[in-house]
């Protein structure tokens, strides 16, 4: 049996089952041990490790770490205590006739054998790990990480193709289409100081591919945001796109519910066939953000009534809300302290709290309540002895902001979650008893770590518009719309009525408190469209100007339609355990979004700056 030249076997491959048989392996050198004229070579290649044995001195005596090499030898069964439980090949090595040396390495600026970086404890800075991100590809763990997200886009390209969608590109030279955030523009040498966009995603496209009938799409598809970056977000990112005609909201929560059960069998979990839901409202109340980690319960309370008339200045607010840290009561003063800091440093005033203990309310700010506040608030807070409760008092926003982050450093501190970014956990059972049980069933891998999957619906359809924020939003009205301009508002009647409360029929989809996916169903008639850009003041011209294709469509026998799209980096970053999106993502950039190996962005020259017409637009001002 011969694959072709270079090998008859892959390394990883090599069993009993071929022990006598003279094998050709290709592949490089992870380790080389040299035991006194007997040199022992671990030869990788992308299937695995097999252990080669050169006994000659003189051919052994050139090979170093990382050379490229052709071997021929053959198999034999290890004798017994000599075999390695640790690689898959442990109870056959090769005892090499021939070794070719197909090309030699420098020594490598890091290790990439997992065996030498656990021998040495090697510690190599981030950044010359991406300066050498090819090399840094070749250590395991970034290695099947990306093998995941090549096995998660099989599943998902497969599965949809089975429920009969269409995958279809679109173009990533555009427009500008409003997403929220900055686009990256790039000029039209054919037009001089005219600018595409890239697409922060391919929403119109998809609408508009709608609008042509095929009525099942998908792409997973390039987006560029320019944007500030951190651990779950890159400047350019995939999508799982979706869209969907003649469908309901519940039609998505079915298919995409069905998709990431399928796509988590990849990491053997079963989860629940239907995902639960929370609205919006209530995820703000009771967890203080829109993507709410429920892993564990420890709800925040609300007790703005109950401290209506309370002589505590700090209290006298728009809302005082409070969260419970099971066993805070031992808590030292100058760890107390440090939570203030803690506070601080996330924007707050500070962090008011009391401990309960066997001798009653303590802590500096007891003394601050009326007896009733003190007496009933055990009950109210559902504390026990020897808890302790942090209060954020202030505007509602900001309040339930520093609450939900509270909520998830008292998990991380207990050990219900892991300490790391991306909520990769184990919640552990016993811990998850003090904190309290997760308010929908969670389900676990067989290596313990925990998954919990929630819809947030009901959203607002608008927002107050923010002036001083980052978000780049469309439209001079007081509106601004919370997913986007399409959305399809619940209350078709009523919506710009009481644009305040109105909702939209728009959907994320969290987990472990990421928002992995989000989408809603659209605005399939013109006149709808023109009512919701009225409210967000996006004049006629605007309107016209930025998408009047989409609105002209919409004129056309538009369908009811809507879609979703899954934030792939992120999902996958969390299927495969790591901290950042940066381990999913091949060639990934900086939080500054440098691509340290390529070193781009990079200047231009003058030549290429004349050609792009980039400055036409200058001349023609001035
Ligand atoms: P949205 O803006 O919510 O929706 O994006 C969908 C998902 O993409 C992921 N995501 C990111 N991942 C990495 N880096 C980033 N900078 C980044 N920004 C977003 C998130 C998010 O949930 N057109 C709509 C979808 C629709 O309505 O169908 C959209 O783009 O996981
Ligand atoms: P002060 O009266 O400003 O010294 O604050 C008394 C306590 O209340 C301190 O523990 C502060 O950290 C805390 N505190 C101050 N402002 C707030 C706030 N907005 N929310 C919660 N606690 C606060």
């Amino acid at each position: 049996m011969s694959l072709n030249e270079y090998r008859t076997h892959y390394a990883g491959e090599l069993g009993l089952d071929v022990v006598g048989e003279e094998v050709v392996l290709s592949g490089w050198i992870d380790r080389r041990r040299d035991h006194g004229g007997v040199v022992f070579i671990d030869l990788r290649d992308k299937s695995g490790i097999t252990q080669v044995v050169v006994n000659d001195e003189e051919v052994a005596r050139p090979l170093r770490s990382e050379f490229v090499l052709k071997i021929t030898g053959t198999v034999f069964k290890r004798s017994t205590g000599q075999e390695n439980k640790r690689l898959a090949t442990g109870q056959v090595e090769v005892i090499a006739k021939s070794v070719e040396i197909l090309n030699t390495s420098e020594a490598l600026p890091f290790q990439v054998s997992t065996a030498l970086e656990e021998a040495t404890d090697e510690k190599v800075g981030e950044d010359v790990r991406l300066k050498y991100r090819y090399l840094d590809l070749r250590r395991p763990s970034l290695n099947n990480a990306l093998r995941l997200r090549s096995q998660a886009n099989q599943v998902a390209r497969s599965f949809l193709e089975q429920q009969g969608f269409f995958e279809i590109e679109t173009p990533t030279l555009i427009r500008s289409t409003p997403e929220g955030a900055r686009d990256f523009l790039v000029p039209a040498r054919l037009n001089p100081g005219s600018w595409y966009a890239l697409p922060q995603s391919p929403q119109l496209f998809k609408q508009l591919l709608m609008v042509s009938g095929f009525e099942k799409y998908f792409q997973i598809a390039r987006c560029y945001r320019d944007e500030d970056f951190r651990s779950d977000r890159q400047p350019e990112f995939t999508q799982l796109d979706i869209e969907l005609s003649f469908i309901t909201t519940n039609d998505i929560y079915k298919l995409t519910g069905n998709l990431l059960h399928e796509l988590f069998k990849l990491i053997d979990v079963e989860l629940p066939a239907v995902l639960p839901q929370i609205s919006y409202a209530d995820a703000m109340s009771k967890y203080g953000r829109d993507k709410p980690d429920l892993r564990f319960g420890n709800e925040i309370v609300d007790l703005t009534q109950y401290f209506a008339s309370t002589p505590f200045r700090v209290f006298q607010a728009q809302y005082v809300g409070a969260i419970r840290y099971p066993g805070g009561a031992s808590l030292t003063r100058r760890q107390f302290n440090a939570w203030q800091e803690w506070a601080k440093s996330r924007g707050a005033r500070g962090l008011a709290y009391v401990q309960f203990t066997e001798d009653g309310l303590q802590g500096p700010v007891a003394k601050n309540l009326s007896e009733q506040e003190r007496d009933g608030l055990m009950q109210v807070t559902h504390a026990k002895v020897g808890d302790a409760i942090f209060f954020a008092a202030g505007s509602t926003v900001q309040s339930q902001n520093l609450l939900a982050m509270a909520r998830v450093e008292i998990a991380r501190r207990l050990g219900v979650i892991d300490n790391d970014l991306t909520g990769v956990a184990k919640a552990d059972d016993a811990v998850l008893e003090e904190i309290g049980a997760p308010p929908f069933q969670i389900t676990r891998g067989a290596d313990g770590r925990a998954w919990s999957l929630v819809w947030v619906v009901d959203f607002p359809l608008f927002k107050p518009t923010s002036r001083n924020d980052d978000d780049i939003s469309v439209g001079s009205g007081d509106w601004t719309a919370v997913h986007h301009a399409f959305t399809l508002p619940s209350d078709l009647q009523n919506f710009d009525k009481e644009s305040e409360v109105a909702l939209s029929d728009s959907y994320d989809i969290v987990l472990n408190g990421n928002e992995i996916g989000g989408g809603s169903l659209r605005i399939h008639r013109a006149d709808i469209q023109q009512r919701v850009f009225d409210l967000m003041g996006i004049e006629e011209d605007e309107a016209n100007e930025k998408f009047g294709f989409l609105l002209e469509a919409l004129k056309f026998g538009a369908p009811p339609h809507g879609g979703i799209a899954l934030g792939w980096d992120r999902l996958v970053a969390l299927m495969s355990g790591t901290p950042s999106i940066r381990d999913v993502i091949a060639f990934p950039k900086t939080g500054n979004g440098v691509d340290l190996m390529q070193n781009a962005p990079a200047r231009i020259t003058d030549e290429q700056r004349a050609e792009t017409g980039i400055d036409a637009v200058l001349e023609r001002e001035t």
